[in-house]
């Protein structure tokens, strides 16, 4: 979390920062700023809020100067307020900072005693007055920005802007990526490549540990030791075409309508709709002999992660186990030997799912990591990466990259039960068939959107609302409710139908309704029974299923959504979209920011 941007230019830098921010502000949307030399000197802007909020200040205020930083915040330390906003820095440096210095209580303390004055409570400013400290000891400024690296513990990335070297920035990474882009007697720094692409499509990404010197005339690397090191300069596919909302009213909901592509596009890379049969490219791991598979990810990404569980446990018989990546890092499994490790990730970023994947190689397990981004640092690091095709997702609430991974998942599902002997060619594509028709599903899911938003006005009244399902369903209840939680603000629960009555169905009133995901299939029966107990409680039930089990429930639910007779296999991928076609509607209703909910970011690269 946090965009980094730097410019050394031959025309003026802020314009330029700014549009590489606005590409980056899924990162965070707290508070911006952007600072540039002007005559050798440092001169900044910054302001509290959203992007809009720094480019009014700038048109008030415009900054002059070819080179430049900029900054967009999700805050970590330090409130949101424009006094805490990047960059932040002394007289002479300037620096913009991703990412937590874990160590920064400590060098406060001892920086105070050697007489620096503090403006702010932020981490950042700690590293500036580090850097700031040896330059005015006399060291130039590759050397105080390597003295300064050398003391930081934690995991970030930095970009730095020194006052009278008009041509220079320097920029570090360590566990939080940074790319230097390549352009015609022109450099550019940035947190990701899709930053830069409008500027550049020439790409080198810094290693962990790596630091470099960016001048006009290109790049100087260094490992953590200081030795020169080469990185190799890449030609990223990412364009640099403005993403724009089309007609639609959000980001939200043209990605959304971009369910039925995105689906086709993922399930034509790993199946052949002629022959119906799903062909993997070859995989870091033998699903024919590995003996155990770890799943993890973090958010939407680890619902879908365990749906991949149910999946391949099911149609392989490999045993699965699957984690949240912040609680795989500390709980110290027993990993086995020979074994594989399957990570989701949309952005390829997100910290705890990068620092799983550095543990799991370290116990010997091969990864494989399946991600939306190609030149993520997931994907580099893996031993191998299986790409989603869903494009740029901007709405910071994953939908179109989550129904992605699923539909790759799925496809992995089959090829491991082929790869394993546990389904037989019929078998196999009759499930490889399934899925074809699932984008066509998509569309007509989508067509019911008048319904799912007259559900969306009764669930925008309610203070708590309980999402259930059984088997793959039970993930995308918890789906439903993440997705509701995060855009409305209402507080919502997704449950095993099962384990209802265990607990929450002492928070069942006639203000509380009850969402089940429950299609006809081997456990209708079961989840049919639990909305009777809900509903015999006063709970309000609203179902998601198809014609068969609509007839079965309409005598006790006061609403529900028909979506198309599918076989069980795809029904977690298509009741994925109604759950947030129904999040996205009550948002609307509620008039929350849709694009960008409160206190979130895309890309988690804090732990
Ligand atoms: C929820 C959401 C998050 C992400 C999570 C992981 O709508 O978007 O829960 O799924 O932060 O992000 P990635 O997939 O980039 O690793």
């Amino acid at each position: 979390m946090c965009g980094i941007v730097g410019v050394v230019g031959r025309e003026a830098a802020a314009p330029r920062l700014l549009e590489a921010l606005r590409r980056l502000e899924y990162r965070g949307y707290d508070s911006a700023g952007v600072a540039t030399l002007v005559n050798g000197h440092i001169e900044r802007r910054r302001a509290e809020g959203k992007l809009m909020n720094l480019a009014t200040v700038l048109d008030r205020s415009p900054l002059p100067g070819t080179t430049g930083i900029g900054h967009t915040r999700w805050a970590t330390h330090g409130a949101p307020v424009e006094r805490n906003a990047h960059p932040h820095g002394t007289p002479r440096v300037s620096v913009v900072h991703n990412g937590i210095i874990e160590n920064h209580a400590e060098l406060r303390a001892e920086l105070e005693a050697k007489g620096q004055c503090f403006e702010t409570e932020t981490d950042t400013e700690t590293f500036a007055r580090l850097v700031d400290w040896h330059l005015q000891q006399g060291a130039a400024p590759e050397q105080a920005a390597s003295l300064a690296l050398r003391r930081v513990h934690g995991a970030f990335a930095l970009a730095m802007m020194f006052a009278g070297h008009p041509s220079k920035l320097i920029a570090a990474r360590q566990g939080a990526p940074l790319a230097i882009g390549f352009g015609e007697g022109e450099m550019f720094v940035g947190s990701d490549a899709l930053a830069l692409a409008p500027l550049t499509r020439r790409i080198a990404y810094l290693e962990e540990g790596d630091w470099a010197v960016v001048s006009d005339r290109g790049a100087a690397f260094f490992d953590a030791e200081d030795r020169p090191v080469e990185r190799a300069v890449r030609l990223t596919s990412l364009s640099g075409a403005a993403v724009g909302k089309g007609n639609f009213r959000h980001f939200m909901e043209k990605e959304l309508h971009e369910h039925p592509a995105v689906l086709g596009d993922t399930l034509q890379q790993y199946l052949d709709p002629g022959s119906r049969a799903v062909s993997l490219p070859p995989l870091p791991f033998d699903p024919a002999t590995v003996p155990r598979l770890t799943m993890s990810a973090c958010g939407s990404a680890f619902l879908a992660a365990q749906v991949g569980r149910y999946w391949i446990e099911q149609l392989a018989r490999i045993p699965v186990d699957a984690d949240v990546a912040s609680e795989l890092r500390y709980r110290e499994p027993p990993l086995a030997e020979g074994g594989g490790a399957i990570l989701v990730s949309q952005s390829g970023e997100t910290a705890d799912t990068m620092a799983a994947l550095r543990l799991l190689r370290a116990g010997g397990q091969k990864v494989l990591s399946v991600v939306n981004v190609p030149e993520s640092s997931m994907a580099r690091e893996s031993d191998g990466a299986l790409l989603t095709v869903a494009g740029p997702e901007i709405g910071v609430a994953s939908t179109k990259a989550f129904t992605a991974q699923l539909a790759l998942l799925a496809c992995l599902a089959i090829g491991f039960g082929r790869a394993r002997g546990k389904l037989d060619e019929a078998q196999a594509r009759l499930l490889a068939h399934t899925l074809t028709e699932v984008p066509g599903h998509a569309a007509q899911i989508l067509e019911q959107d008048e319904e799912i938003r007259a559900m969306a006005a009764e669930v925008a009244k309610a203070r708590d609302v309980l999402f259930l399902g059984r088997g793959a369903l039970m993930p995308i209840a918890m789906e439903g409710a993440l997705k509701l939680k995060e855009l409305s603000y209402i507080h919502a629960e997704g449950y095993p139908a099962g384990e209802m009555k265990h607990g929450p169905i002492a928070l069942i009133d006639s203000a509380v309704p009850v969402i089940a995901l429950c299609p006809t299939g081997p456990l209708f029966e079961k989840t049919a029974s639990n909305l009777q107990e809900a509903a015999a409680r006063g709970g309000r039930i609203m179902a998601l299923t198809d014609a068969v089990g609509a007839r079965a429930l309409r005598g006790f639910a006061e609403r529900v959504i028909v979506l198309p007779t599918v076989h069980p296999f795809a029904a977690p991928i298509l009741h994925a979209i109604p759950v947030q076609v129904l999040a996205y509607h009550v948002a609307v209703l509620k008039g929350t920011d849709v694009d960008q909910p409160r206190n979130l970011a895309k890309s988690v690269t804090v732990e």
